[in-house]
């Protein structure tokens, strides 16, 4: 923006105080256009300015942040996403997706991403192999797939995604030859999907770099409880990510990102009989069922429009929801 429009529009930017700068930064930043984004700036200028107030925060401590957060970025590659990390074991990462995903009564929760999901899987038909870790449990998985008034929904895009054995995503291998551990499938035309998985295993996230060094000074353990990713994806529904976990696992009341919800932790039975001849797997083999249930992004939204209308006006905030999102009513 040319200068000399700035300066007819903000008082002249001197002789900031801790009392008065933050007024001051929210005025130059408000030259936005985008309603949305002049919102969001200004509620984290706001809290930003709060937070070294209210903490009395020191130029050492600010320089260790602006490091801390330096070896985030550095450690990051392709396959290693230490920013989702760090959003994930500071809670964030689940706030977020508890507001932008609201679920009514009955349909399946939602969990953390997580760092792990890759868009390289293979697609497979249903009833094939997506693990081929040969020291993992064979675990059959059979899901059903329907909308809130129980209909099934074919042809739902469906990622899954898993740890082997010992607990490593494929990508955590140096030495791997492709994906493994996670595959695409798509629901049938009754809304159902089965595929062959292992056991899941409880994992430490990546705790050799700045986050897992984070986690030890907060006297935190990096342990995720067992658990299997799912996504799903078709027009006219709320994209779902989720998980299921494992009843009875050792931190499924601790894990170190905060993904565990009772709706979603499950109890494996084992296969029968009837079930090895028909899905042609070992009698015995572990056996997980799931009936999910997606929401339709009309649902979704208007559950999203009202909770955000009903929390901020908690807050005392006059806003009007444009596009999903709020923003300040100044009409
Ligand atoms: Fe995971």
């Amino acid at each position: 923006m040319d200068p000399s429009q700035v300066t007819n529009k903000i008082p002249p930017l001197k002789d900031l105080t801790i009392d008065n700068i933050t007024e001051n930064v929210i005025r130059i930043n408000s030259l936005c256009e985008d309603a949305r984004m002049k919102y969001v700036l200004e509620r984290l200028v706001s809290h930003l300015h709060d937070f070294a107030r209210e903490t009395r925060l020191s130029t050492a401590e600010w320089m260790a942040g602006i490091r801390f957060l330096t070896e985030v970025g550095k450690i990051c590659s392709d396959v290693r996403q230490e920013f989702i990390l760090l959003s994930d074991i500071l809670g964030l990462s689940l706030l977020v997706d508890s507001i932008d995903h609201p679920k009514p009564p009955g349909s399946t929760e939602g969990t953390v991403l997580g760092p792990f999901h890759t868009h390289e899987a293979p697609e497979l038909n249903h009833g094939e192999v997506m693990s081929h870790d040969p020291n993992g449990e064979p675990m059959l998985v059979l899901c059903t797939l329907k909308d809130t008034n129980g209909n099934p929904i074919p042809d739902v895009k469906i990622d899954v995604w898993e740890t082997d054995s010992s607990g490593h995503y494929d990508v955590q291998h140096a030495d791997r030859k492709g994906p493994d551990g996670r595959c695409i499938l798509r629901s049938d035309q009754n809304g159902n999907f089965w595929f062959k998985a292992i056991k899941p295993v409880p994992y430490p996230i990546p705790h050799d770099g700045p986050v897992g060094k984070l986690l030890k000074k907060l006297h935190r353990h990096p342990y995720r409880p067992s658990h299997i990713h799912f996504m799903f994806e078709k027009e006219g529904y709320d994209h779902l990510i989720t998980a299921l976990y494992l009843r009875n696992d050792p931190y499924e009341s601790s894990d170190a990102v905060f993904g565990v919800k009772n709706t979603l932790v499950v109890d494996l039975g084992k296969v029968d009989a009837d079930l090895a001849a028909k899905y042609d797997i070992a009698e015995g083999a572990w056996l997980l069922t799931y009936d999910f249930v997606l929401v339709s992004e009309a649902e979704t939204s208007a559950l999203r429009d009202r909770n955000s209308q009903v929390a901020l006006d908690k807050l005392g905030r006059k806003v009007k929801i444009v596009n999903g999102l709020p923003v300040p009513d100044l009409d």
